[in-house]
């Protein structure tokens, strides 16, 4: 952390970052402590995170920067600063701001020196932010998912601005390092590894609202683990979009596997865990560095998108049905107790009854742990928002039903193979149901509840898995 006092407003904005920031974060300080002053209460603000893991990651930053900034954090979203933090990966994601940026109007009405903001992956696409010009003129301030970093400078602008402030880049090769985060939990956090997609799987909008693939450099992700470990940290998730082509184009490039061998060495940290991995880059050798971890958890998230490989090649997934199946039969000879969850399409372009029955084959023989299944949504530039063959919404709902039926009964009874063993388990919140007990995870991502004292959070113990009930335990702890 750099420190402020340090920073003197009467000179110009230094070029450099991460100071350039630091000199923003002091000066917008400046006029929260005014406006606070005025209303005679300190300025509150809320962060609200929309998609997957690598936003939840951004929202940590952003409230970090709006800590230092002097914003008291609420979870209200009639706060005096509101940021969106959105996603777009499906058409229904942006539906649902749409809707709930609505409501903050209202709010604005009655708060009228309330600032709202909206930041993170639909932003990056033309047509919403147009739309937000046109539509939504009461939003100060649009940024994209490159320029994160900048948050202080234009929340500084967006104060001293009396119009929408919007800075949305196409795309960078730039990572900042060393600004201020907020973390949700103490005892675990997440850790970007990478940036950004050069897939191009055909249905899907993240290489072009996330960029092309950036790996930090391995010292600076290690020295950040090292960091929240004397923190406290207790489990990191790495993240990036595609974790297997880590360090692929670093100046002098590393491999994953390797990467995950050097962070296991930490001290302090007990748990590792990774997101998302890519069928097609997953090496024998993150295998086998898996198999021989203490640290690595027993989970893998590997999207199958579909068991078809005529309608894998149109994905542009780069691996057949036979390669997938091969795959995951070799993880869980050398890991039997892992977990392997996935992500599956239904209703893409062309699919056929015969290309679902393949996917559903692939469900059968893999027995996922766990599944997200989604309906295809058409996304703006895509390749496959150009296919003319789209499937009927009532065909798309019958297969969509027809799959979560079995992926649920699979994953009940695979879940069942852990009841009557002990595992260790992280402590992460007291239960919301019940009081007097306790939520926590087990390596391979299943959640189960159990009886305890809230200061076990935080905590590594040992639980007996008593009973399972569908897709979470009740257990008791063991010494
Ligand atoms: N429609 C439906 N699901 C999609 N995903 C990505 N793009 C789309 C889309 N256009 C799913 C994939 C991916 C997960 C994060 O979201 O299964 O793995
Ligand atoms: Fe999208 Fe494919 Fe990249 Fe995943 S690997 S983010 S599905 S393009």
């Amino acid at each position: 952390m750099y420190r402020l006092d340090t920073i003197d407003l009467n000179k110009p904005a230094p070029a450099d970052e991460p100071m350039r920031q630091y000199y923003f974060i002091k000066k917008a300080r400046s006029y929260v402590q005014k406006e606070s002053e005025k209303l005679g209460r300190p300025l509150t603000s809320a962060v609200i995170t929309f998609g997957c893991q690598m936003n939840a990651r951004d929202s940590e930053k952003l409230s970090g920067i709006l800590r230092e900034i002097g914003y008291v954090e609420t979870k209200n979203e009639d706060a005096d600063f509101v940021i969106y933090n959105t996603c777009t990966i499906r058409e229904n994601a942006n539906l649902r701001v749409y809707g709930r940026l609505g409501v903050l109007h209202g709010y604005k009405k009655k708060n009228p020196h309330m600032k709202i903001a909206l930041c993170g992956c639909m932003m990056q696409e033309t047509e919403v932010v147009e739309k937000l010009q046109k539509s939504y003129r009461f939003v100060d301030l649009i940024f994209g998912t490159h320029n994160i970093f900048k948050f202080a400078e234009l929340l500084t602008e967006a104060f001293e601005a009396d119009r929408m402030v919007i800075d949305v880049w196409k795309d960078t090769d730039k990572i900042v390092e060393e600004l201020p985060v907020e973390r949700k939990y103490p005892f675990k956090s997440g850790v970007n590894i990478m940036f950004g997609c050069n897939n191009f799987c055909s249905y899907c909008i993240v290489p072009y609202v996330r960029g092309r693939e950036r790996s930090r450099e391995p010292g600076d992700i290690l020295r950040e683990i090292k960091e929240l470990a004397d923190n406290g940290v207790k489990e990191v998730m790495l993240l990036g979009q595609n974790v297997n082509s880590y360090g692929k184009n670093l100046e002098n490039p590393i491999a994953f596997a390797e990467l995950l061998r050097m962070a296991e060495k930490i001290k302090g940290i007990e748990r590792i865990r990774f997101m998302t991995s890519h069928p097609k880059d997953l090496s024998d050798e993150l295998i086998q560095v898996m198999a021989e971890s203490q640290k690595i958890c027993r989970h893998l998230h590997l999207p199958l998108q579909s068991g078809s490989t005529r309608l894998l090649k149109i994905m542009n997934r780069k691996y057949t049905k036979e390669q997938y199946l091969e795959l995951t039969e070799k993880v869980r000879t050398a890991i039997p107790d892992i977990a392997l969850t996935t992500d599956i399409i239904v209703g893409f372009p062309g699919e056929t009854e015969e290309d679902f029955q393949e996917t559903l084959e692939v469900v059968r023989k893999v027995r996922y742990d766990s599944a997200f299944t989604f309906i295809y949504s058409k996304r703006t530039g895509t390749l496959a928002a150009g296919m003319d063959n789209q499937i009927p919404e009532n065909v798309v709902k019958d297969r969509f039903d027809r799959l979560l039926k079995e992926v649920q009964d699979i994953s009940r009874r695979m879940a069942e193979r852990f009841t009557g063993t002990d595992q260790q388990v992280l402590v992460e919140e007291p239960d919301s149901q019940m009081e007097g007990y306790l939520t926590g995870r087990l390596s391979n991502n299943h959640v189960v509840h159990f009886r305890g004292d809230v200061s076990l959070i935080g905590c590594l113990v040992n639980v007996h898995l008593d009973e399972c009930r569908g897709f979470y335990y009740m257990g008791r702890l063991v010494n």
